[in-house]
This record gives C-alpha cells, structure tokens and sequence, in this order.
C-alpha cells in the first residue's frame, strides 16, 4: 500500500516535469515560429487615454487594421482630434469624454457606449499620470489622483466591461503598465505602487479565468522601459542599445502584435525580458549591484 502510494506520487512528479518540459518547447518554439497574429476587422476596440502619445497611436493603427474604435479621454479636445485622424483615413471612431479616475462617470459612460456602439471586444486599459520626485514631495492630493487614474481607473474599466466577456468566453484586456510594475526605483513610489498594482491585477485576474474555464478571455500587461513624451525623464544608461527609448509609433506597433498573438506579458523593447525575469530570482542585493551597474 505505502509502496503503491509512493509510486503514484513518483508518477505525478514525472508527469509534471514531461508538462513542464513541454511547455518550454513550445514557448522556444514560438520565439522563432511565433503564433499568427488575429484579425482585428471590424472588432470594437476601447483605448482610454486616447487623445496623446501612447493612446493616439494605439487608436490610430487599431483603425488602420479595420476595428471601430472607441475613444476615452479626459480632454474632450485632443480625443475629438484622435477620432478626426482615423475619419480621415476612412475609419470608424467614437470619442467620449470622460475622467478614468471617477467610477460614476466610467459607468455612466460605459452605458452609453453599450447602447450608441455595443460592448467591446478588446479594452486597452492606456490612461494614465506620471510623477518624478521624491515620495514625501508627493502631496496627499496627487497620490490620491495617481492611484485613482492608474489602478483604480483599470479596476473600474475592467469591472465595467469583463462581464460580456466572460458571458462570450471571448475577449481581451490589455493594461499598460511599465517596467516600473516590475521593479522598484527612486523618485517614482507613488508611480511604482500604481503600476505594481496593475501587474498584480492581471496576474490575480488571468488565473481567475484559468480556474473558472474562461481562457477565451485574454489578459495582457505591457511593461514599456521608456516610450518618448511620456515620461519626461531620460535617464543616463551605460546600454542604450539595450534600453531603447521607443517612439510612441514604434511602441504601439509593437503592443499591438503581442496583442495580436495573445501575449500574456509584452515587454518594450522585447529584449528587457529575460533581463526583468532573471532579476527577479536575484537577492535583493544582487538585483541592486547591477541596477547601479546599468546606470552610468
Ligand atoms: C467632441 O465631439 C463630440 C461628439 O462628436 C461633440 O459633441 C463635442 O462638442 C466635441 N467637443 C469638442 C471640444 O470639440
């Protein structure tokens, strides 16, 4: 009996490690074989934060491969600009004005949206602020306005519009975080808990799905290391070809072909991931030896 029992658990350790191996191959595989990328044609796309840089672009080359876009943006000006662009170009765009920050306005917004254009298929969960400075600098107000556009405003969007999607099995959130959701720096505390958050969000929520059978439902973070124009702050590297400054074009580009192959995590430029993974296995102290290596 205990000789019986200690086999099966030998098995299933077996078992596991063939599983494992298995989905190493694959995943060395599809570096060099990667998976087609989906059709967005005439999908219904939400960006928020899509009247500049980051938001603009994803708005415009989303539009460009045929989805109908939905435009949320605080500034009622710059997003109506962003939807004039794509109706230019012969494409379909929505814009509605409305600040990420407020649940009330996100869900009174969210109705409309049903109702004028339908549910989205895909949300880019864009929108958000950034902060450079040291943490008791911040005032209690702006900590409060950072937390509240850029992890609470990706709460209430995703609660707002995941629901149709789990009903379908079919859709996807993408959230734009930053390698600040992956590793902590100085001067960004506020900034780096908001982001950390994000990450921890699409991390709790993919295994969510996972376990209730919902994997139609993609979830994807982005970690962007600096897109020009967003942040304001250049810093000074010893490997600049390793931490490319992308433009916002160049960047959106990018996100969306990860989005397109339902990537579960994207990082720009895509060589800073075996880097942000491996430093994750380092002690602390490690981790900052070669940090302040990194930095001229
Ligand atoms: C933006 O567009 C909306 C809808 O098309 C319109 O109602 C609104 O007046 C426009 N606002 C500005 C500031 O241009």
């Amino acid at each position: 009996m205990v000789l019986w029992e200690a086999s099966a658990v030998v098995t299933s350790f077996i078992v596991l490690n063939v599983k494992a191996f298995a989905l190493l191959l694959i995943d060395l595989f599809q570096l060099f074989f990667p998976p087609e990328q989906k059709s967005l044609l005439g999908k219904i796309i939400l960006v928020t934060g899509a009247g500049q840089n980051l938001g603009r672009e994803l708005s415009l080359q989303l539009a460009n491969l045929g989805a109908i876009l939905i435009l949320w943006d605080l500034n009622e000006e710059t997003n109506n600009q962003t939807a004039e662009l794509i109706r230019k170009k012969g494409g379909k765009a929505h814009s509605y004005a409305v600040d990420i920050s407020d649940q009330e306005a996100i869900a009174a917004t969210a109705t409309q949206v049903r109702k004028e254009v339908g549910h989205p298929e895909l949300v880019f969960n864009n929108a958000g602020t950034y902060e450079y400075k040291p943490f008791l600098s911040h005032t209690p107000k702006e900590i409060r306005r950072l937390i509240n556009v850029n992890l609470l405003g990706n709460i209430w969007v995703t609660h707002e519009f995941l629901g149709h999607m789990l009903d379908h099995n079919s859709g996807h959130i993408i959230s734009i975080s930053s390698v600040l959701g992956y590793i902590g720096r100085t001067n960004v505390v506020p900034y780096c808990a908001s982001k950390f958050g994000v990450k921890g969000i699409t991390e709790a929520l993919a295994e969510e799905l996972r376990t209730n059978r919902r994997s139609g439902v993609c979830i994807t973070a982005v970690h962007p290391f600096l897109i020009s124009n967003i942040d304001d702050v250049k810093p000074n590297l010893k490997f600049p070809w390793l931490f490319e400054i992308l433009e916002p074009s160049d960047a959106a580009c990018r996100i969306i072909r990860g989005v397109r192959r339902n990537e579960e995590e994207i990082f720009l430029p895509e060589k800073l991931k075996p880097l942000m993974v491996f430093s994750k296995v380092l002690p602390r102290k490690l981790r900052r030896l070669f940090g302040d290596y990194m930095e001229a």
